[in-house]
């Protein structure tokens, strides 16, 4: 049977919809089904297209209930995947799931890390401080922002002059790239 994985994402779901392709006709791993905590988020249009299933949790439904877990444990996931996902995993999904839940940074951690730093503010810290380089963490989640073991880094260059969306376009270039495969090579461990 193949491994299952559920995609979280807050926002666009370019990630999401980069690992849907990914394994769209992979013998070992599917992507079964997206989960989105915003109603109006674009990644339930990606998901539309890709014929992936896409639930809607409102936060407060996330945060303080067991819906979530309870339908990941029905479905079956073996890795939860974060992508763009803005809210903290709370304690009851983190004792489900041992071990299987990563996520992706758009920053080499452990700079850049912790809350409020998601999306553009990450870029924009990150050339305001005046980096010369910058990349993206994969690491699995704990209970803090940011600060589970890492499991990957690459890294781009940041040039003279980079904007902060310069240096989203390399970041985004570097996930799209290796996500997926970090991802394989994590169910296969
Ligand atoms: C990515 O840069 C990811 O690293 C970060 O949020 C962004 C999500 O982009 N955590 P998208 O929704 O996959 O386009």
């Amino acid at each position: 049977m193949k491994k299952r994985i559920a995609v979280l994402a807050s926002g666009s779901g370019s990630n999401a919809e980069n690992i849907a392709n990914y394994f769209s006709n992979h013998e070992l791993i599917e992507v079964s089904l997206f989960i989105s905590n915003k109603k109006d988020a674009f990644i339930h249009r990606r998901a539309e297209k890709l014929n992936i299933p896409c639930y809607y949790f409102p936060t407060k439904q996330f945060n303080e209930t067991d819906d979530v877990s309870g339908l990941l444990k029905k479905e079956r996931i073996d890795l939860i995947v974060l992508a763009g996902f803005l809210l903290k995993i709370p304690e009851n999904m983190l004792r489900a799931f041992p071990d299987a839940i990563i996520n992706i940074h758009p920053a080499l951690l452990p700079k850049f890390g912790g809350k409020g730093m998601y999306g553009d503010h990450v870029h924009r810290a990150v050339v305001a401080a005046g980096e010369e380089q910058s990349g993206i963490t994969v690491h699995y989640v704990n209970e803090n922002y940011d600060e589970g073991k890492i499991i990957f880094q690459a890294t781009c260059e940041i040039l003279p002059g980079d904007t902060p969306e310069d240096v989203a376009r390399k970041v985004h270039a570097l996930e799209y790239k290796h996500f997926p495969c970090v991802i394989e090579k994590v169910l296969n461990a």
